[in-house]
């Protein structure tokens, strides 16, 4: 069993998304005993909130529920998962500063680096951006960069 965590600020747009998709992509391939997936933010601005409507307006055009309470990224969470994905490089930086043990560090990837389409991004946050659009295009990305993912732990690339 691999548990798979992503992380981005508020928990409540980006990283639940990813663990909605990833969690479709998974049920899609029978593959729930092989791998769990879950999502937090690094602030605690919004814990125990759902995911923002927009976003789950987006997803839902897509066919993903979300259904998640949004958590802050803890220490205990580096032993509780084994791959933790990073929506945004700010975000990266905030989870790899609550550790300098690097075997912890070692399962903390940026996100878009499997995102074929543009290695290396960030997911833009959408929250202030406003519009729909922000939204969708959160969707689009994440959704290819979650089936490049899980072709790659497959493959066991990852
Ligand atoms: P997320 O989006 O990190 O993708 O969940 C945000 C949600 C809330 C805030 C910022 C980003 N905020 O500043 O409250």
């Amino acid at each position: 069993m691999k548990k798979i965590m992503f992380v981005c600020l508020g928990n409540i747009c980006r990283s639940p998304v990813a663990e909605a998709v990833m969690a479709h992509l998974i049920a899609e391939k029978g593959l729930q005993k092989k791998f769990r997936v879950d999502s937090s933010g690094t602030s605690a601005f919004h814990v125990g909130a759902d995911p923002d409507p927009r976003m789950a307006a987006a997803a839902e055009k897509k066919g993903i529920a979300m259904d998640h309470s949004a958590q802050q990224f803890v220490k205990e969470h580096f032993s509780k998962n084994d791959l933790i994905f990073a929506m945004d490089k700010s975000n990266y930086a905030g989870v790899t500063s609550l550790t300098q043990n690097s075997k912890f560090r070692d399962k903390v990837h940026l996100f878009r680096d499997f995102d074929l389409q543009e290695i290396g991004s960030d997911v833009p946050d959408p929250y202030y951006r406003g519009g729909m659009a922000a939204f969708d295009e959160v969707f689009e990305i994440v959704e290819r960069t979650c089936q490049e993912i899980l072709t790659k732990l497959l493959a066991k690339k990852l």
